[in-house]
C-alpha cells in the first residue's frame, strides 16, 4: 500500500479514507497519532496490526470536542466537567466510565472505561469535525518504539502499513499527554505529562495523586500500555544522572551520547546528539534522539541526560526510566 502524505488541503481526502476503515496518522500537540474510525471494530483492529501492539492494551479516543465526547459516556461528572473547561483542547487524556455498548471492546480492551483526547491541533480538529465520530489515537510508532514526533518518524515505522500520514510538522511538546483516571474515587494521573498533578489539582481543587508503578485495580492495570517494555532503541540506554559523571562514561565510536548543548560542549565524543538548551527543549528532542541512534546500527550504547528540575520533568524521566529500562550509569562500574 502507498502512504501519501497529506497536506491541509488533503483533510478532506483523509476523511474519505477514515470513512472507508482505512488508518491514517494524524498530528497532535504531543506525539502523532495512529488514527482509524473508532466505531468501525475492523480498522481499529488494523491499528494493533499496524503498530505490532498487544490486543489487551486499550486506544485513546480521540474526539473533536466535549459534544463528541458526550455520546460515549453515561454522563460528564463534575471533575471532568472542570478539566474539559480549563484545559481541552490540550494535552490532558481523561478515564471516564465508557457508556455501554457505545465502542467496540477493541477500543477499551474491554475495560468499563475509556480513555477521551481532545487534542489541540487544527488540522486534526478538522479531521474529526468532518468525520463527525471520534478516531482511535494510540501514538502512530510500532510498538515499543519511541513515540514519533514528525511525520517522518510515521512514515519510518508505519510506511506501506497505513493510506496516509497528515503532516504539520514537528509535535510542540514531544512527550505524550498526562492521563488522569476520574473513574475512580480519588483522581490519578496514570501517566505523567506536561501538565502536573498540581495543576490539575488546583483546578479540582483536590488533591490529585500520581501513580508510582503499576497501579492495580481488580487485578485490572491501570493504563495497560504503562507496563510494557517501551520507547526503546535496540542499543541499550543508559540515565546519566548527573552532569559531571558524563566525563566518565565510556568513549567510542560505538557510544551515542544525548544531553544538553551545554554538556555536549564540554565532552569528547564522536556521536552526540543534543538535547537543546533546556529541559523543554529536552522534552522536545528526547524521543528524536532515540531514534537517531535506534537507526545507526554501529551504536551498540546509548548515554542520556537525566533531570530532576523543571515541571516536565517528571514525564521525561517517565519515558527515559522505560527506554532504559530502570538502569542508571554509575560511575566506577
Ligand atoms: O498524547 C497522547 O496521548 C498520544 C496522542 C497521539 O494523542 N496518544 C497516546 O496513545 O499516547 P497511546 O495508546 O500510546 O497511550 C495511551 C495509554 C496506554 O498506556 C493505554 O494503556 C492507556 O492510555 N489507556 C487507554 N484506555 C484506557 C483505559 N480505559 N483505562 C486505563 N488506561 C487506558
Ligand atoms: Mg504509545
Amino acid at each position: 500500500m502507498e502512504t501519501k502524505i497529506f497536506k491541509k488541503d488533503d483533510i478532506p481526502e483523509a476523511v474519505k479514507l477514515l470513512k472507508q476503515g482505512e488508518l491514517v496518522a494524524f498530528p497532535t500537540e504531543t506525539v502523532y497519532g495512529l488514527g482509524a474510525l473508532a466505531t468501525n471494530e475492523k480498522a481499529v483492529k488494523g491499528v494493533y496490526a499496524a503498530k505490532g501492539r498487544p490486543s489487551d492494551n486499550p486506544l485513546i479516543v480521540t474526539v473533536a470536542d466535549e459534544k463528541m465526547m458526550a455520546q460515549y459516556v453515561e454522563n460528564i461528572p463534575e471533575r471532568a466537567q472542570k478539566l474539559i473547561n480549563h484545559f481541552w483542547p490540550g494535552p490532558l487524556t481523561m478515564i471516564l466510565p465508557a457508556k455501554e455498548g457505545s465502542l467496540p471492546t477493541a477500543v477499551t480492551g474491554g475495560l468499563p472505561t475509556a480513555a477521551f483526547r481532545c487534542p489541540n491541533d487544527a488540522l486534526t480538529h478538522e479531521l474529526i469535525s468532518q468525520l463527525g465520530a471520534p478516531i482511535v489515537g494510540p501514538s502512530a510508532n510500532t510498538s515499543t518504539k519511541p513515540s514519533p514526533t514528525t511525520a517522518e518518524h510515521v512514515y519510518h515505522d508505519l510506511k506501506g502499513k497505513i493510506a496516509g500520514i497528515i503532516d504539520s510538522g514537528p509535535t510542540a511538546i514531544g512527550l505524550e499527554s498526562t492521563i488522569i483516571d476520574l473513574s475512580v474515587a480519588k483522581p490519578i494521573v496514570l501517566r505523567p505529562g506536561e501538565i502536573t498533578p498540581e495543576e490539575l489539582g488546583e483546578v479540582l481543587g483536590e488533591e490529585v495523586l500520581m501513580n508510582k508503578g503499576t497501579a492495580v485495580t481488580a487485578g485490572v492495570p491501570k493504563a495497560p500500555g504503562m507496563k510494557y517494555r517501551h520507547y526503546a532503541p535496540s542499543a541499550p540506554v543508559y540515565i546519566v544522572d548527573r552532569e559531571e559523571d558524563f566525563n566518565s562514561i565510556p568513549h567510542g565510536d560505538d557510544i551515542g551520547v544525548v544531553a544538553l548543548d551545554s554538556v555536549l560542549d564540554k565532552i569528547e565524543a564522536k556521536n552526540k546528539f543534543s538535547l537543546g538548551t533546556s529541559i523543554d527543549e529536552a522534552a522536545h528532542n528526547l524521543f528524536g534522539a532515540l531514534r537517531f541512534f535506534d537507526n545507526q546500527a554501529q551504536i551498540k550504547e546509548i548515554y542520556v541526560q537525566g533531570f530532576k528540575q523543571g515541571d516536565i520533568s517528571a514525564a521525561y524521566m517517565n519515558r527515559l526510566n522505560k527506554s532504559a529500562a530502570g538502569h542508571h550509569f554509575e560511575k566506577n562500574n
